[in-house]
C-alpha cells in the first residue's frame, strides 16, 4: 500500500487520538516499541489504523512507522492557510510534508475549549482536500440536545456547514465520525440502535446533497468511550466502519485489542 496515498483501501478503519499525550521522549519510544511489538500480536484482518499524535511527535512515527503498512499517521488539528504570519498554527502541507495523511477536525474538544465553528472547520476540510490529506470530521449532540430530541437537527446543521466546500467526487476522502459529546471521556456510551441511528441520518443528509453513489461509499465511524468492551456494541452491531478511541489509544494493548474485534 502506497502510504503516502491517504485512502485506505481497507474494510474498517480504526483511529487512535493520543490527544495532549506523551510528554517527554521516553514516553514516546516507550509507546512507539510496544505498539510495534504489540502488532505482531493481534490479527488484525482487513483494518487501517491511523495514529493522530501530537503535532511535534509527527515526524518521528512517521518515520518509525514507514515500513508498516498498515499504520497511517496524523494530527488533531491544522490551520486553513498553508504558510505565513499565523502564530502557533500548522498546515496542512507542513502535515502532508511530515509524513500525515490524515488530519482530525471538529472535535468537540476543539470547539468546546477553542471556540471552533463550523464555518472554520469548513474551511480546514477545504484547506485539507486541496493538500491531499484526509479529514477526520467529527459530529455529534451535546446531552441536552440529545434529550431534547435534536440530535438530528444538530447533525444537520454541523454537515451542512462544514461540508460546504466539497465537491461529491472528495467526499470518499473524508471520514466522518459520529462522535456524541455526551460519551467522550465519560464511559457513558448510546445504545447500539442509538448508533445505528445517526449512522442512518448521516447517510440521509449526504445522500440529499450528494446523490446516492457518493453517500453510500461514506465512511463512517462512532467515537466516544470505546474500548475492548464496548468495541462490539458501538461498531460491529450498528454496523459501522470502524471507531475513533480517545484513552484507551494510549495503551497499544487496548487499541489493537479494539482493532481486532472489530476487524473480524
Ligand atoms: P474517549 O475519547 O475514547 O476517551 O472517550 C474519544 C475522543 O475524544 O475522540
Amino acid at each position: 500500500m502506497n502510504k503516502k496515498n491517504h485512502q485506505i483501501s481497507s474494510r474498517k478503519v480504526v483511529i487512535g487520538n493520543l490527544k495532549m499525550n506523551l510528554v517527554n521522549v521516553e514516553e514516546r519510544e516507550r509507546y512507539i516499541k510496544n505498539f510495534q511489538r504489540e502488532l505482531q500480536n493481534y490479527f488484525i484482518k482487513d483494518a487501517g489504523l491511523i495514529l493522530c499524535v501530537p503535532d511535534v511527535h509527527l515526524e518521528h512515527f512517521a518515520t518509525e512507522f514507514s515500513k508498516h503498512s498498515s499504520v497511517f499517521l496524523g494530527v488533531q488539528n491544522c490551520f486553513w492557510e498553508n504558510s505565513g504570519a499565523y502564530t502557533g498554527e500548522i498546515s496542512p502541507e507542513m502535515v502532508k510534508n511530515l509524513g500525515g495523511t490524515h488530519v482530525i477536525v471538529g472535535h468537540s474538544e476543539r470547539r468546546r475549549y477553542f471556540g471552533e465553528s463550523n464555518r472554520d472547520i469548513s474551511k480546514k476540510i477545504y484547506a485539507l482536500l486541496k493538500a491531499n490529506i484526509s479529514p477526520v470530521l467529527c459530529v455529534g449532540e451535546i446531552q441536552e440536545e440529545r434529550v431534547t430530541g435534536m440530535t438530528f437537527s444538530v447533525l444537520a446543521d454541523q454537515l451542512q456547514e462544514c461540508l460546504e466546500y466539497v465537491s461529491a467526487a472528495n467526499l470518499e476522502k473524508i471520514i466522518f465520525v459520529y462522535e456524541p459529546v455526551w460519551a467522550v471521556g465519560s464511559d457513558r456510551i448510546p445504545s447500539s440502535n442509538e448508533i445505528m441511528e445517526a449512522k442512518l441520518i448521516i447517510r440521509k443528509l449526504l445522500t440529499e446533497k450528494y446523490g446516492t453513489k457518493h453517500a453510500s461509499a461514506a465512511t463512517i465511524l462512532y467515537g466516544g468511550s470505546v474500548s475492548p468492551v464496548t468495541a462490539k456494541a458501538v461498531c460491529v452491531d450498528p454496523g459501522m466502519d470502524g471507531v475513533l478511541v480517545g484513552r484507551e489509544s494510549l495503551s497499544p494493548i487496548q487499541f489493537l485489542k479494539i482493532a481486532e474485534i472489530i476487524s473480524k
